[in-house]
């Protein structure tokens, strides 16, 4: 049977770090500042920012919700986060994704201030984290990292297989096993005998979107399984990409979902808030 890693557990202690960093700051005189900005009534959507809102007062972080109309127009959104970089009292910006089809989410990534891209969405910070250089880390990938270094194990001289390509998860998820010295191999939905490759895996991170995509017989016995997607089941229930009661069978390590990346996640982006602060008040 499978070591559950416990992702609620580790975000409460990486959670307990950033609330003694941020009663540092304050001490200091300095109130970290995250802005959310939301636009349109995605359900989704509304739980995830609902939720950063909760781990901002939890670790005692300043949180600014923008709750914007689903008609709002590009020049109005744009006009907000220009707002925002010019704010010095604002120390964190993202604007949660997906925002309706009429608005180019490109040019709002774009136009936030890579030294306030708490998302590390910004091409200046994608291009930091591709030369082993990072301001910030992407929340998942960097969750999956600790988690991993939680329990003690490195990706070193390892085979890592990560299912997705997605630039939010599978491809910053693998540069960081790659820094991590391992040896990196990204499946997608093009790829052929996707099954062969992940029984070579000894780390497997599976960020597809598809419940049931990864069965026990594409496991090799001991390795460390890591399920990052949150899909539902029939019953309405989350879900992951793997079979989880099959797969824990065969595995060394295993993610729950829910209780596994999805708690690291938000916990990173609190780190990440506290990390522009002390880089913009240096
Ligand atoms: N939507 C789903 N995940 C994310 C995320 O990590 N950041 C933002 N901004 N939107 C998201």
């Amino acid at each position: 049977m499978a070591k559950i890693i416990d992702g609620k557990k580790i975000a409460a202690e990486v959670l307990t770090g950033v609330a003694k960093e941020v009663k540092a700051l304050k001490d200091k005189g300095i109130t970290p500042c995250l802005a959310v900005i939301i636009v349109g009534d995605n359900p989704a959507s509304q739980v995830y920012v609902r939720n950063k809102k909760k781990d901002c007062e939890l670790v005692g972080i300043r949180s600014l919700e923008y709750a914007l109309p689903t008609e709002t127009k590009q020049d109005e959104l744009i006009g907000l986060v220009k707002q925002l970089n010019d704010d010095k009292n604002v120390h964190g910006i993202l604007c949660q994704s997906p925002i309706p089809k009429h608005l180019d989410e490109k040019e709002v990534i774009n136009t936030i201030n890579p030294e306030k891209d708490v998302d590390a969405f910004h091409p200046v910070n994608v291009g930091h984290i591709m030369i082993g250089d990072c301001r910030f880390l992407p929340c998942t990938p960097a969750g999956v990292m600790e988690m991993l270094r939680h329990e003690g194990i490195s990706a070193e001289g390892k085979s890592c297989v990560v299912i997705g390509r997605s630039n939010i998860v599978g491809k910053p998820m693998s540069i960081l096993l790659l820094a991590d010295n391992g040896t990196v191999t990204i499946c997608h939905s093009r790829t052929k005998n996707l099954a062969e490759i992940t029984k070579k895996a000894d780390i497997l991170v599976s960020a597809a979107g598809m419940r049931n995509l990864v069965t026990a017989d594409m496991i090799k016995e001991g390795a460390v399984v890591i399920d990052v997607s949150m899909n539902k089941n029939d019953d309405g229930k989350l879900c992951g990409d793997v079979d989880y009661a099959e797969v824990e069978k065969v595995a060394g390590y295993i993610t729950p979902v829910p209780g596994g990346v999805g708690p690291m996640t938000r916990a990173m982006l609190m780190k990440n808030t506290v990390t522009a602060v002390k880089n913009q008040t240096k």
